[in-house]
């Protein structure tokens, strides 16, 4: 009777304890340290929120970003990153930004420029014509001092980043002649010139926040949106729209954004660290954007639902003309410098 006692009692105390050790009760919830690792308590977090997939232009540069400053911090720089809006998404992001919720952020520049008006001129349609033409107007001078207007928002910015050139994909029709846009409703980021740019082609703009984008195709609160390639592969856009023009109208570009406070409480040497690491994945970045348009852009072709269409030489002319009042009335903006500078910049 005794051994039978006394063995039960060691059966269980063993199975509490493979219970316990496989649910790690006694670590107090908090993650295993590696204890090996210097300055472990100095370590400065950045979280970065951003709202697209990791696939694409923006979620790789921001990987390449953060690999880069650990490395040059040697780990005392760790950065945290939060795609696909699980934190913040359009509506919350530059607030989270703004509060210090988050260190950094990446919202396109169209959605930027309620804030920054100056902005506005980045949305003009075919303002650009080459991704060769974005980088040297975004990743120079001019983008300089674009990006000094922030001064005026209290946010540290860092870069511009590029996806690449938005098209236009629909669910009902292709979107060829300026007349296919009559009546419908189209989704547009915040942006005065991206609204205006609609409603010129007598359809009706849609603000709808990024991640709320497929639900809202699927509940037809929107029939067409612009968006890059990459960004309609990587969120399967192409499964409820399948109308894709290959019409390369418009930029989709990001602002690079950090706390001011927090930037300003990083001592010198690693302000300069971040700088280095950030020159670098932003060269990086553009250069893989083209690539991952392409490469995104021959799945696409192999869709069998998919109806790809390129804008021929004269349609195109069509759709530039019809946009031609946004450059007259765009004239008369704070910002209509800006678009004097690039014009002249490109040699238009
Ligand atoms: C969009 O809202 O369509 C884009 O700005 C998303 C992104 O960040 O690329």
């Amino acid at each position: 009777m005794k051994v039978y006692i006394t063995t039960a009692i060691f059966t269980i105390v063993l199975l509490l304890g493979a219970i316990g050790y496989k649910h790690q009760f006694w670590q107090n919830g908090s993650l295993p340290i590696d204890q090996e690792q210097h300055g472990l308590n100095e370590q400065i977090v950045i979280n970065f929120s951003h709202v697209v997939a990791e696939d694409t232009p923006k979620g790789q540069a921001a990987i390449k970003f953060a690999e880069l400053l650990e490395q040059k911090t040697n780990g005392r720089i760790h950065v945290i990153i939060y795609p696909n809006g699980m934190l913040y998404n359009d509506n919350n992001e530059l607030k989270a930004l703004q509060n210090g919720d988050v260190q950094m952020i990446a919202p396109s520049i169209s959605k930027m420029t309620k804030a920054i008006p100056t902005w506005q001129v980045l949305d003009l349609p075919y303002l650009f014509h080459t991704d060769e033409e974005v980088e040297k107007v975004l990743n120079g001078r001019i983008g300089e001092q674009l990006l000094n207007q922030l001064n005026h928002a209290d946010i540290k910015g860092l870069a511009f980043w590029n996806n690449g050139f938005k098209q236009m994909i629909s669910e009902k029709n292709r979107l060829v002649r300026t007349e296919d846009f009559k009546n419908l409703k189209v989704r547009a980021m915040p942006s005065s010139v991206l609204q205006a740019q609609f409603e010129l082609l007598d359809a009706t703009p849609v603000t709808t926040s990024f991640d709320e984008l497929y639900s809202e195709i699927e509940n037809h609160g929107i029939d067409a949106q612009e968006n890059t390639i990459s960004n309609i592969y990587s969120k399967g856009f192409y499964k409820v729209q399948n109308h894709i023009t290959l019409s390369n109208h418009g930029l989709l570009g990001y602002a690079v954004l950090m706390n001011e406070d927090f930037w300003n409480s990083l001592p010198q040497d690693l302000q300069e660290d971040v700088e280095e690491a950030m020159a670098e994945a932003t060269k990086w970045n553009f250069q893989i954007a083209k690539e991952m348009n392409q490469v995104d852009l021959e799945k696409l072709k192999k869709e069998p639902n998919v109806d790809l269409t390129s804008l021929s030489v004269a349609e195109q002319k069509n759709w530039e003309k019809k946009f031609k009042p946004l450059y007259t009335s765009y004239k008369d903006e704070v910002g209509s410098v800006f678009l004097k500078e690039i014009q002249s910049e490109l040699n238009h």
